[in-house]
């Protein structure tokens, strides 16, 4: 079995996941990886495991290094079973010194497992410990994005261990960002911050801030997603602080769903709007859109437009669900506007205001209804909806 030395001694020895296509509700039509890390030494370390069914390549990358029975101890950042869903079999085949977690991660592994007699180290937050030459020091990231998760640093190696932090769902047969296209990395890089660590952002910011206080020097990031930082590590860096800072570009959405086309026909109308302003635009219909390639892109837009005709008072399903799924990651400093088509009674646009409201998006217009389907003036109106909406971006992006 393959496996990549990314330090002296150091190895990646986790499971590239070639078929995976959804992970709870995040589409991850690249695959994703997760990654382990094998450290030999005084003591040997296995950072993390990987996801239950990919447990024997683990074992056999493991066994290509060292016998599995010579590790001493097990570190577990994060709790989520991508990361612990083998711990079971590997407690049991290594027989660990230690299972070392944070206070949290204890407490989580006690819920997911019920093995109270593992041998449990439970580390504090910046505790190190020395395992021969070298050292492991343990950050823990509260909320990003568990209450378990924490970060692993060697200094000696200048190598941070950062679980779910910078990763994504990318499954390559490469290992660092600079083997892979970097704008695909980015892309992904950027969908899994708008889909797991978005509604953390403040967390974020103040961890950023508390690295760039206490000086630490990092040359490799080492996720437990995807591939490597070695050689875009400061833009990694800036992408994290612009995402976390809810920093925008000049670029708005329409989002849309539709039932007869009325809706869609306003959607282009705004869609064309915008445009006319020279503010970036994508257009989005629902039904061909997962909604967390929506939620990537909503990351650096200024603005949204949400499109939906009104279904039995309420909101066509996806638009709802959408709706639901965005306020949970909770956007920030966005302009909003609603549109829609309706038969008798026309309650969509005022329940997407309402959401909206709720996300505190600045409202940027009341919203426009159509009785059935649209004339070429309830078109002009979209229209006129639209080019507002990207004119007020272009003026709050030049302020922000
Ligand atoms: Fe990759 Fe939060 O688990």
């Amino acid at each position: 079995m393959q496996v990549y030395e990314i330090k002296k001694d150091i190895f990646w020895v986790g499971a590239v996941d070639w078929l995976v296509r959804d992970f709870h509700g995040y589409s991850t039509y690249r695959g994703s990886t997760y990654n382990a890390y094998l450290m030999l030494g005084e003591k040997n370390v296995l950072f993390d495991t990987v996801k239950h069914n990919l447990c024997s390549d683990l074992v056999h990358r493991i066994r290509t290094v060292i016998d599995p029975e010579k590790i001493d101890y097990i570190v577990v950042n994060h709790v989520e079973m991508d990361h612990t869903g083998s711990l079971p079999k590997i407690v049991e085949m290594v027989k660990p010194e230690k299972i070392i977690c944070s206070k949290m991660g204890h407490k989580n592994l006690l819920s997911h497992f019920h093995k109270p007699d593992w041998p449990y180290h439970i580390i504090e937050n910046n505790e190190s410990i020395p395992v021969g030459n070298r050292t492991i020091q343990f950050m823990e990231t509260r909320m990003l994005h568990w209450p378990d998760s924490m970060f692993s640093y060697i200094p000696e190696e200048k190598l941070l261990i950062s679980q779910d932090g910078f990763g994504q769902h990318l499954g390559t047969s490469e290992r660092f960002d600079d083997e892979v296209d970097l704008s695909e990395l980015m892309y992904q890089a950027k969908k899994y911050y708008a889909n797991i660590l978005y509604l953390y952002s403040p967390q974020v910011r103040k961890l950023l801030d508390h690295v760039a206080e206490i000086g630490l020097e990092v040359d490799m990031i080492a996720p437990d997603h995807g591939v490597i930082w070695r050689t875009h590590i400061d833009k990694i860096l800036q992408a994290y602080r612009d995402w976390s800072s809810h920093k925008a570009a000049k670029k708005a959405l329409v989002v849309y769903d539709t039932m007869w086309h009325s809706t869609e026909m306003m959607a282009k109308a705004v869609a064309d709007g915008i445009e006319s302003t020279g503010t970036s635009m994508q257009l989005l219909d629902l039904s061909v859109n997962h909604r967390s390639d929506v939620m990537a892109e909503l990351l650096d837009a200024k603005g949204i437009c949400l499109g939906c005709p009104t279904l039995n008072n309420g909101l066509l399903p996806r638009m709802a669900g959408y709706l639901m799924y965005m306020k949970g990651l909770r956007p920030a400093r966005k302009l909003g506007a609603a549109f829609g088509s309706f038969g008798w009674s026309g309650e969509s646009v005022k329940h997407m205001n309402k959401a909206m409201e709720e996300m505190k998006f600045e409202l940027i217009h009341e919203g426009i209804k159509v009785k059935y389907v649209p004339t070429h003036d309830d078109l002009k109106k979209c229209w006129e909806l639209g080019k507002l909406m990207g004119e007020k971006v272009k003026e709050a992006v030049d302020n922000q």
